[in-house]
């Protein structure tokens, strides 16, 4: 018999892990009609995983299986490693540096592909270091460290170049402030590597007005 554990239960989703899988498991919210609320599940579910295998094809993300049997669930192989919101403070700091760079390799090839996140926040984000004495592989990418980008929930197709300053933005944001100690230096790694992204300079510019608008907001 497989065993279904609860390993984290979020506003929108109950994450289970059962063998090696991960089961994410919309949620119903009970103050929403019932069929509307079948409905509304159904279609972000479908839309994120529909984002996530896109994903999945271009960066480090859990590739979802397709055809779950239920149709408010994604299945997806767990990604064994640390994440970033708990652990990216405990690396040295040209390790966090690196982590960084990749994490700014990613959200370029993403902004390729006009794919939004909408949720860069290092918890959603996890570690997987190199199998460097691993005796099972030979293939250099399989001897690299990983960043994985998980949680499409709140993404989409877009575009926009204000859609992707916003999405650096809520980066920059939860670098600063749940790794404030060196968020400043952290950053500045991950627009190094955006900038192989071909519009990454309008999108940076348009960052400056992004930040603008939210200090007068107050
Ligand atoms: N494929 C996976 N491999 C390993 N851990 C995972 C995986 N998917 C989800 N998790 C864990 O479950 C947590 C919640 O998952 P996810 O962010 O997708 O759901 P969520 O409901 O949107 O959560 P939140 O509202 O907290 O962002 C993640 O932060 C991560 O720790
Ligand atoms: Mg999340």
């Amino acid at each position: 018999m497989t065993s279904q554990k609860l390993i984290a239960h979020g506003a929108e989703a109950k994450i289970f892990l059962s063998n090696n899988f991960i089961i994410k498991d919309r949620i119903k919210k009970s103050y929403r009609i019932p069929e509307l609320d079948e409905k509304i599940r159904k279609r972000r579910t479908k839309s994120e995983a529909k984002l996530l295998q896109k994903a999945s094809e271009i960066i480090n993300s859990p590739k979802p299986f397709f055809k779950p049997e239920i149709s408010y669930q994604i299945k997806m192989p767990f990604i064994d490693g640390k994440k970033l919101s708990e652990h990216l403070d405990e690396f040295s700091l040209a390790k966090q540096k690196q982590i960084c760079r990749q994490i700014g390799e990613s959200i370029a090839k993403l902004h390729e592909h006009d794919i939004i996140h909408g949720d860069l926040t290092t918890s959603n984000m996890i570690y997987v270091p190199n199998k460097k004495d691993s005796v099972f592989t030979n293939r250099d990418d399989e001897r690299k460290d990983k960043v994985f980008i998980l949680d499409f929930g709140l993404g989409f197709i877009s575009k926009k170049i204000e859609d992707k300053a916003v999405d650096i933005h809520l980066l920059k944001q939860a670098l600063e402030a749940k790794h404030f100690k060196h968020w400043e230096i952290l950053i500045k790694e991950v627009f190094k590597e955006y900038e192989k992204y071909k519009y990454s300079k309008t999108v940076l510019e348009r960052l400056k007005e992004v930040e603008k608008r939210g200090r007068y907001k107050h």
